[in-house]
């Protein structure tokens, strides 16, 4: 059993698929309290997030760390507090933003292009610290318009300090209660009253600016302009915890999924061409928009094909209410329930050739069974922002990819993965840059 929380702790990954492929679909973790269960055949998946999803709950240790900084915002938000706030924050992802999104992934990608651009041949750069400034940036722009003022910036500061306690706090099942003065908890107090007032300043402010002329309305605009059939509103406090679940939510993930993207084209270079030659024919030197997305199925595919061998969000926990029989076995109620798609992803029921790259996979006409990729979750808790991350993802891909060439170092590897809030490559992604 040491050995084991030894090797949950290093290789948290290593050791979910070694229990998967030794104890099967469904297999009991040998703790008491919770009873707590590995599921990862697909059909057990799809029972517990969709067709039984009323059973379970995101009562959970992973979700209550998360608590912590997001407080009760969409991700983390239960039974009526959900039902509630679903609605009233969904016309915040509306096209229109995801359009508005888009003219922002553009410049924030053709800023790095032209940076990256002026470096001499073969330089080497930081692709993923890259991509993770990237991604904040479009989430920022996202949410809060222009307002990029000091607010915004230490709101996007804070919200990272917050996630290396809330991580750290995840891995182990026994921390010191929040109350305790330990280090960890004062850099989490110290970020999130900082988160608080960030956020308190920008809502004062988009309140005030929102009657303004011309004011384009960004996210921000549109929870605070948001009304349901029976006239409620989003509370400020429940505005704060939608804007840090924004940026928790839409901005690691985002810039994980696309540095693994770089990574596996610079192990591919002829799929890196094949991006560069979609992009040229659909917008060649225009500007491209968030409509360009739907001609761009080759980008799409790579960019599917990373989030099934890389699925950012690599762990989804649920706490099952009554008990249930999933894949043939009993399971007790009031239990853990843990699914990786980063197994089910790689089954071998649903995939052929598991472990390869093959984004043509995601063209074919038998596309894989639906409860097998499920990178954004499924069912009634499905990621709000899944067309925002396939836009943003497949216009930053086909934009950068048209312009330079990345390329892995000489015998350079594939990064290993890290799995943390989402999955890094340890040591980061160092890659050689040139122009196309
Ligand atoms: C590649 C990028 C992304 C991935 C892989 C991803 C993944 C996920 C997953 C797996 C869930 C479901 C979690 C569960 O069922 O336990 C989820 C939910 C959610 N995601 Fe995303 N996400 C991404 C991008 C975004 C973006 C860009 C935003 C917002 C700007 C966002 C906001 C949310 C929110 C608010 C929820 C909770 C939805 C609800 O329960 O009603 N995500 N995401």
């Amino acid at each position: 059993m040491s050995r084991h929380i030894a090797l949950i702790r290093r290789d948290p990954l290593t050791f979910l698929t070694e229990t998967w492929r030794t104890y099967g679909d469904v297999v009991q973790f040998p703790i008491p309290k919770p009873p707590s269960y590995l599921i990862s055949s697909p059909e057990a998946v799809r029972a517990v997030l969709v067709t039984e999803g009323r059973n379970y709950t995101k009562a959970t240790l992973q979700y209550r760390a998360l608590s912590l900084v997001t407080g009760e915002g969409l991700l983390t938000a239960e039974g009526e507090s959900w039902r509630v706030q679903r609605p009233l924050v969904q016309p915040a992802f509306h096209h229109s933003s995801v359009e508005r999104m888009a003219a922002h992934v553009v410049s924030a990608s053709d800023s790095l292009i032209t940076r990256w651009a002026a470096l001499p041949d073969g330089a080497v750069v930081d692709v993923d610290g890259e991509m993770m400034r990237m991604a904040l940036e479009v989430v920022g722009h996202s949410l809060f318009g222009s307002d990029l003022s000091g607010d915004a910036d230490r709101l996007a500061k804070a919200t990272l300090a917050a996630l290396d306690v809330v991580v750290a706090r995840a891995r182990v099942p026994i921390t010191p209660p929040a109350w305790l003065p330990t280090p960890a908890n004062r850099q989490l107090a110290r970020a999130v009253s900082t988160l608080d007032e960030a956020v308190a300043g920008l809502i004062d402010r988009h309140r005030d600016r929102s009657d303004e002329a011309g004011h384009t309305p960004d996210m921000l605009n549109m929870l605070l302009d948001a009304r349901d059939d029976e006239g409620r509103e989003l509370s400020t406090s429940q505005i704060r915890d939608q804007m840090v679940t924004f940026i928790v939510a839409g901005h690691e993930t985002v810039a994980s999924a696309l540095s693994w993207a770089w990574a596996l084209l610079a192990q591919h270079p002829e799929v890196a061409d094949a991006i560069a030659a979609e992009a040229n024919s659909v917008f060649g030197d225009r500007e491209p928009c968030a409509a360009d997305y739907v001609r761009l199925p080759w980008t799409k595919a790579v960019f599917d094909e990373t989030l099934r061998l890389y699925p950012p969000a690599w762990l989804i926990t649920r706490t099952s209410i009554d008990g249930a029989t999933l894949a043939g076995r009993e399971i007790h109620p009031n239990s853990l329930h843990i699914i990786s798609p980063w197994i089910v992803h790689r089954h071998p029921d649903a995939w052929r050739n598991p472990g390869e790259f093959t984004p043509e996979r995601f063209l074919e006409r038998d596309a894989p069974i639906r409860s097998a990729f499920f990178p954004f979750g499924a069912g009634l808790r499905l990621c709000i922002g899944r067309d925002f991350a396939y836009v943003e993802g497949v216009l930053a891909l086909a934009r950068i990819a048209s312009r330079l060439r990345l390329s892995a170092l000489p015998g350079q590897q594939l990064p290993r993965a890290m799995p943390l809030v989402t999955i890094r490559p340890e040591g980061g992604l160092h890659l050689g840059v040139g122009k196309r």
